[in-house]
């Protein structure tokens, strides 16, 4: 019998897809459940339950580590929002998981992969490309995508196949969550006119129950990773779940988003994001205290760059490897401390401080040992303005005080402007 790897979170949607595929594939399904952190359920008995179910192998594979060194901290670096927001949690585990698909597919002799998602979403996108470039002989299964059963057909099928329903209270939202972020979506969250009620959250506080006392937490740096909390060196992943446990009290990293999904569709997703959204900010602080203005600026477009491609499930690209590369060279002055003020869901920068600052105070201050040159401004001025001056004597002659102050109100474009000398 020829064997599939699926890959396994215990929930409705791949507990139904072990026997389906086991019918309609006629397949072994050896089941694999991918450890990224921040699980709510305990993996020893989602392991038992896929074998409960007829998978003829379940694992488990903690990759919290690899999940920090190779995705996390990488995306940290570069500054990957998705749209300015979203700091990618979901997008970034899944090469990962993909990944240890195709390893165990290899150990296991399977001759494909199978995942849950649905045929709408990001994430089959992700799972796919990276299975195809990963490994291009296996096939991928997605039951969800090809079976098209709704909710309660879902349901029923589990019923008749004897497969035991885990609390279908959360089942109003679909929920997916790993060390950097938990993302929910569906339900009635649906309608962007509905505000999310508080039973959305659950790691972090709502106003009412955060502490009425700001809290500082001084986060240091190396090269863009964060190495210590509040002086204590420490490991990533146990950075990242203190981080997270402290920002969420005080209510930080909630995030409502209206995003545009690769497929086509806007989507509202609410994410919650306590340790990475401070960690973002206190990363671009020390950036802007150890970037020059050139860098700081192209990094925004590579930031921008990096965070569509995640999120569009390149990981595994050239254009991936080569930001990247330009990511961790930019990253080699960015070492320092950053503390943070966190207070009623925000985080406040309260000081930065870096060997590498190009923060000059002989050149900054107003007092005494000012050693800025200010009559060079003159010839400076002089210069930058040059060609302004020009402009102005040559195309603006004649133009009243009126005109001028309307200039940028395009009513105020003149008829002696450019469409007129386009058509001779
Ligand atoms: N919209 C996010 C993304 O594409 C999260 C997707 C999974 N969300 C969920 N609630 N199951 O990365």
């Amino acid at each position: 019998m020829q064997k599939v790897v699926l890959a396994y979170s215990g929930g409705l949607d791949t507990s139904v897809a072990i026997k389906w595929i086991k019918e309609k594939y006629d397949m072994d399904v050896v089941t694999l459940t991918v450890d990224v952190g921040a699980n709510d359920r305990d993996l020893e008995s989602i392991r038992k339950r896929a074998l409960e179910i007829g998978a003829v192998n379940a694992l488990v594979r903690d990759v919290k580590e690899e999940f920090v060194k190779y995705f996390i901290w990488p995306a940290l670096q570069a500054g990957a929002l998705y749209e300015g927001e979203y700091p990618l949690a979901t997008a970034l585990a899944r090469p990962l998981i993909a990944w240890n698909l195709v390893q165990v597919a290899r150990e296991e002799g399977a001759t494909a992969v199978a995942h849950g998602c649905t045929g709408k979403g990001n994430d089959q996108v992700r799972f796919d490309i990276s299975v195809n470039v990963l490994a291009p002989d296996l096939k991928i299964i997605a039951p969800v995508r090809e079976w098209r059963m709704t909710r309660d057909e879902e349901i029923e099928y589990a019923a008749q196949n004897n497969i035991p329903l885990l609390s279908v209270s959360q089942k109003r939202y679909s929920v997916d969550q790993n060390l950097w972020g938990r993302s929910i979506e569906a339900g009635p969250l649906e309608d962007p006119r509905n505000e999310p009620s508080e039973e959305v959250y659950e790691w972090t506080a709502n106003p009412d129950k955060q502490p009425d006392n700001a809290e500082y937490v001084e986060i240091q740096f190396e090269r863009g990773i964060p190495v210590a909390l509040n002086g204590e060196r420490m490991d990533g992943v146990t950075l990242i779940t203190k981080l997270h446990e402290i920002a969420g009290r005080h209510g930080i990293g909630r995030i409502d988003h209206i995003e545009n999904r690769l497929v086509g569709i806007k989507s509202r997703e609410i994410y919650e994001a306590p340790a990475a959204i401070v960690l973002h900010r206190a990363h671009r602080w020390l950036e802007d205290l150890t970037l020059t203005k050139d860098s700081a600026r192209f990094k925004t477009r590579v930031a921008a760059e990096y965070g569509d491609l995640v999120y569009n499930g390149l990981w595994f690209s050239p254009l991936h490897q080569d930001l990247a590369a330009y990511v961790a060279s930019s990253q080699r002055y960015v070492s320092g401390t950053v503390t943070v003020k966190l207070f009623k869901g925000n985080v406040i920068k309260a000081s930065c401080d870096s060997p590498k600052s190009l923060y000059n105070f002989a050149l900054a201050t107003y007092d005494k040992g000012d050693q800025f040159k200010h009559e060079a401004s003159v010839g400076f001025i002089n210069i930058f303005g040059l060609s302004l001056r020009n402009q102005s004597q040559i195309q603006l002659a004649g133009r009243t005080q009126g005109e001028m102050l309307s200039l940028a109100s395009p009513d105020a474009i003149s008829p002696d402007a450019p469409s007129e000398e386009v058509k001779k």
